[in-house]
């Protein structure tokens, strides 16, 4: 028998990853020779670390290596990527799919958001930030940061055409104007602090996006919820990136439902 392709996120933390639940998953439905493991990469030259991991045949990338891994490879599709494969000839193929799968996971949340969404507001200036606009940015007319430290919300909005910043302190008149709300910050996450979002303010037709699943049902999305307003968890960017890459190594969309079943599983356990 042939030795199982190897597979693996890597990040620092990393053994959070709900990855390996995801992937070893969707090779047993399949019946795919691989495996799939989390893998702490803690290294002063990450880019020299990421191409020694030559026995693999694919990886994740997670957060502090995103940059590392598009250094690392030898063409790739960004400047930041989440996913690396490994081609026969030994190079090394670097992509990103965090912002296609924010947008898969909201064509099935809220099929109708094409036309409807005018105006975004994004709530946080990190890298999940930015990733998300930038992939809205070509059908959305208008898009806005808001951020606690406002000047992280301007430099973000200067590299984006047509994109804006609001102070912090205007959160419930930002709110009030956006069509789609993105909540890109580290606020509502198990363990942080939580947020007097104000939903009351929002239209009603706005779509309510929380990037944390941990926990899944977020302060913002029962809020949001309880007003009757469209939203979407966590859970649908991380499945539909997951499933983009995997579609990157094999050749196979394969089935979102499942993943979800099994994450909220694993979140439950
Ligand atoms: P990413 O993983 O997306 O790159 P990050 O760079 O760690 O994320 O960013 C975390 C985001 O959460 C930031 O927008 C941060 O706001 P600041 O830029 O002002 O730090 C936001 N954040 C974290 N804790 C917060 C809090 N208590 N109140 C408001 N915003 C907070």
């Amino acid at each position: 028998m042939t030795a199982a392709r190897r597979f693996a996120v890597i990040g620092d933390p990393v053994s959070h990853s709900l990855s390996p639940v995801m992937h070893n998953g969707w090779f047993k439905d399949y019946g795919l020779n691989a495996e799939y493991e989390a893998l702490l990469l803690r290294s002063d030259d990450p880019v020299a670390a990421i191409r020694a991991l030559k026995g693999y045949a694919g990886v994740n990338v997670t957060v502090p290596h995103k940059e590392a891994a598009a250094k690392a490879a030898d063409r790739s599709a960004a400047e930041v990527a989440n996913v690396l494969r490994w081609e026969a000839d030994g190079t090394l193929s670097a992509y990103n799919t965090d912002g296609a799968g924010f947008i898969a996971a909201l064509d099935e949340a809220a099929p109708h958001w094409r036309g409807h969404v005018k105006h975004a507001l994004i709530v946080g200036a990190g890298g999940a930030a930015l990733g998300i606009a930038q992939a809205l940015s070509s059908d959305v007319a208008r898009v806005t940061f808001i951020n606690r430290t406002q000047s992280k919300a301007e430099a973000l909005a200067e590299t984006l055409p047509g994109a804006d910043a609001a102070a912090w302190s205007d959160l419930a008149r930002a709110f009030s104007e956006a069509d789609l709300i993105v909540q890109c910050t580290t606020l509502g996450m198990t363990g942080q602090a939580t947020h007097g979002w104000p939903v009351e303010a929002c239209k009603p037709d706005a779509i309510i996006s929380d990037i944390v699943y941990r926990p899944l049902k977020t302060d913002l999305l029962r809020a949001a919820k309880a007003r009757g307003l469209t939203t979407m968890d966590g859970l649908g960017m991380l499945i539909h990136q997951g499933a983009l890459a995997f579609e990157l190594w094999f050749g196979i969309r394969p089935d979102a439902a499942r993943a979800r079943e099994r994450l909220i599983q694993a979140l439950n356990a």
